[in-house]
């Protein structure tokens, strides 16, 4: 008997040696502990057989082997289980002092930042903002500007038609029109006025520095006593802030239909200080924007009386801008998405 006993708890410590997963332990204890089906259980109903002289000694020998099973099995459960535990913390582990991944931060597109620095500058001179639609009427952007059917400025301004009457506006300077004279969404305003005009405009242009979609900033001033000194005077503060603090401006003449006179404002190279290089192609001198006295007819056309009051206008591209203070070579790097341009910029 005692040999017999003996055989099991060696099967069973040698089984549970074999065992790594508290599952497969759980199973095998049942083997040996269950009420019913369990081997050792079995062993006490064979006291049945036995004399009865014989079964209060093999009830204490079976007795023993289950106290002895049950502490073995909680044992071998606890060291499983701890095992377990330690494995599945390892497997979960964060390696707090790991560098997380790198996730890029966007930045603004070099146009929007100079857009934003001209907005800046203009409304701490008291500009108010105006944006006109870049769908446009021949009449805005043409023949109230001065420009009527066949006059021969239209043909620098080509662009694209929706319907002969609608095209692509090819300036913002339909945005005078719009804010003087009123339209369906707009009142009509009155002197004392001081509006940008950010905006898209197209035409049908396209080499290294012209593209047929771009970006025009325009400016208009019409008040009492207004004079191309007080547009002078006021380009000097929007060179100097966007260009550096040395940085001069030149008016030369030219001809707009909307202005009379007109003028193309040069600044003097910021690259050089004037002395001449590649970037002011050794004329000291970089033309940064078109502007003039707002016309007679175009003040006339708005219904504001020429006689009393006068204006200037002036309008820049925003690409031409970034392109001389970023030293961009090609318009179209500024369209075409590359993240290896983009990123360079910063506010
Ligand atoms: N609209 C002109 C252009 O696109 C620029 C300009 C604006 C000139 C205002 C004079 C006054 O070339």
């Amino acid at each position: 008997m005692e040999e017999q006993i003996k055989a099991m708890r060696q099967k069973i410590e040698a089984a549970a040696a074999a065992i790594t997963d508290s599952k497969e332990m759980y199973q095998l204890r049942k083997q040996y502990l269950d009420n019913k089906a369990g081997q050792i259980s079995a062993l006490m109903k064979n006291m049945r057989d036995l004399a009865p002289e014989e079964r209060p000694a093999f009830g204490k020998i079976v007795n023993e082997l289950k106290t002895w099973a049950l502490d073995f099995f909680t044992a071998q459960d606890a060291r499983l289980k701890a095992a377990e535990l330690a494995k599945k913390n390892a497997a979960e582990q964060i390696d707090v002092t790991m560098p997380a991944p790198v996730r890029s931060c966007g930045a603004l597109h070099p146009n929007t930042l100079i857009a934003n620095e001209l907005i800046g500058i203009f409304s701490g001179m008291g500009f108010e903002i105006y944006e006109g639609p870049e769908i446009e009427t021949d009449y805005y952007n043409f023949t109230a500007l001065n420009t009527p059917q066949d006059h021969p400025a239209r043909d620098m301004q080509d662009t694209f038609y929706v319907s002969p009457e609608l095209l692509l506006r090819t300036q913002t300077s339909s945005g005078q029109i719009r804010y003087m004279k009123g339209d369906d969404k707009t009142p009509k305003h009155e002197p004392p006025i001081k509006i940008l005009s950010p905006g898209k405009v197209f035409r049908s242009d396209d080499d290294a520095t012209h593209s047929p979609m771009f970006s025009q900033m325009e400016g208009l001033v019409v008040d009492k006593g207004i004079t191309l000194c007080d547009l002078q005077g006021m380009l000097d503060e929007f060179a100097r802030n966007v260009f550096g603090e040395g940085v001069k401006t030149r008016l030369r003449p030219s001809y707009f239909p909307f202005t009379e006179p007109s003028v193309e404002v040069d600044v003097s190279c910021f690259e050089c200080g004037g002395k001449g290089c590649r970037l002011c192609k050794d004329t000291g001198w970089i033309e940064v924007l078109g502007a003039g006295m707002v016309n007679r007819k175009v003040l006339e056309n708005c219904g504001i009386d020429p006689d009393v009051y006068t204006g200037f206008a002036f309008g820049m591209g925003i690409e031409r801008i970034a392109m001389l203070k970023y030293g961009i070579p090609n318009i179209k790097m500024l369209f075409e998405s590359d993240v290896r341009v983009l990123s360079q910029f910063h506010e």
